[in-house]
């Protein structure tokens, strides 16, 4: 492998419902992202059904890889290209399976090394597309999965000291949507919803051992309850108001402990990725946030907020720099995480 000015990255993302093939120059430039999305699939079954998406990823994986190669202009992968990537975990096995084969692969056959990417490193690594991130900082990870408060001593060294002892931040969205009748996923029309109605209904936010933890189940059966509690006195409820309400509650459980922690940490830098990071609510809360602490703060574009490849690449850069390559035996971790503080 000869030293290359520029270190351009083929990465492939497959964890969970968007398949995704990206080519990123030096960890922070965009040449192509191609994501494929299946969510209308899965949109009837009102969730990802595990063996339907593992179908999809392996039908749409090569033509996501060509078009991504093209929109690049990688016609000599071997000579262009500085390594290959794939998200490992965490995630559904069998998608992720397709993914990383298609990463070792192509990493096989044109002689290139190999990086395995977290897939959460990822979302937040979305942050470098904006702007280098200062140290220490703290990462408010907010998705349909995962919803973890990081310590970052340093690049790409990250640390769990909250975490959701339920559901994710976003899968509450996507659960209290479909209890309002939405569709999945629900975040996005949710906000829509919430940005009509006034926040005039107290949902409880609840508080949990660990001062950093968050749980958002209660908070769906509060809001499962007024629902109830309303069909059966047969009364009309304003949905607009209870989407406002619920976003106020998430928003207000989220910045109450990242506010907790940037006392007891004292970072520099804040970062906002993962799917909820899209969310114009939990953005302006955040904003607020950093200048009453006067923190820097990169939040991940919100088109590069949800599931994509290109974060993948940019977590990748920062272990290709560090020259950490994985071997071409390695194996997928459905629920991977990082150690907890
Ligand atoms: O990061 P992501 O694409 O997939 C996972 O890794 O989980 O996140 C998807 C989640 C879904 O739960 C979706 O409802 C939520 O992000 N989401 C939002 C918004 N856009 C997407 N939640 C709240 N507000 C939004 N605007
Ligand atoms: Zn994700």
């Amino acid at each position: 492998m000869t030293a290359k000015q520029d270190n351009l990255i083929l990465a492939f993302e497959s964890s969970a419902d968007e398949t995704s093939a990206a080519v990123v120059k030096n960890g922070h430039e965009i040449l192509s992202n191609i994501v494929a999305t299946q969510i209308a699939s899965h949109q009837r079954f009102g969730g990802i059904v595990p063996e339907v998406a593992s179908r999809h990823h392996l039908e749409w994986i090569n033509r996501v890889t060509k078009e991504a190669l093209q929109e690049a202009s990688v016609t000599d992968p071997a000579a262009q290209l500085s390594a290959v990537a794939a998200t490992y975990g965490p995630g559904l096995v069998g998608s992720l399976l397709i993914g990383l084969m298609a990463g070792k692969t192509f990493a096989m056959v044109h002689d290139l090394p190999f990086i395995a990417v977290n897939h959460l490193a990822g979302h937040i690594s979305a942050a470098n597309f904006v702007q280098p991130t200062s140290y220490p900082a703290m990462a408010v990870m907010v998705s349909g999965g995962h919803t973890e408060l990081l310590w970052m001593a340093k690049e790409n060294s990250f640390q769990i000291i909250g975490t959701t002892l339920d559901d994710a931040a976003g899968e509450a969205f996507d659960k209290v949507g479909r209890i309002l009748g939405l569709n999945y996923p629900a975040g996005k029309e949710m906000q829509e919803m919430a940005a009509k109605g006034q926040a005039n209904i107290h949902f409880p936010i609840a508080h949990t051992e660990n001062t950093f933890d968050f749980s958002f189940s209660g908070l769906k059966s509060s809001v499962l309850n007024y629902v109830h509690h309303a069909d059966q006195l047969s009364e009309q409820i304003n949905k607009n108001d209870v989407a406002a309400s619920f976003q106020k509650a998430v928003v207000e459980a989220i910045i109450e402990k990242t506010e907790a922690a940037i006392q007891v940490f004292q970072p520099v830098q804040l970062l906002l990725g993962g799917g909820v990071a899209a969310n114009l609510a939990l953005r302006t809360a955040i904003e607020h946030l950093a200048q009453t602490y006067h923190l820097k703060l990169t939040e991940a574009p919100i088109s590069l907020a949800g599931d994509n490849a290109a974060m993948i690449g940019a977590a990748a850069y920062l272990n290709f720099k560090a020259g950490r390559f994985s071997g071409l035996d390695l194996n997928t971790d459905p629920s991977l995480n990082f150690s907890r503080m």
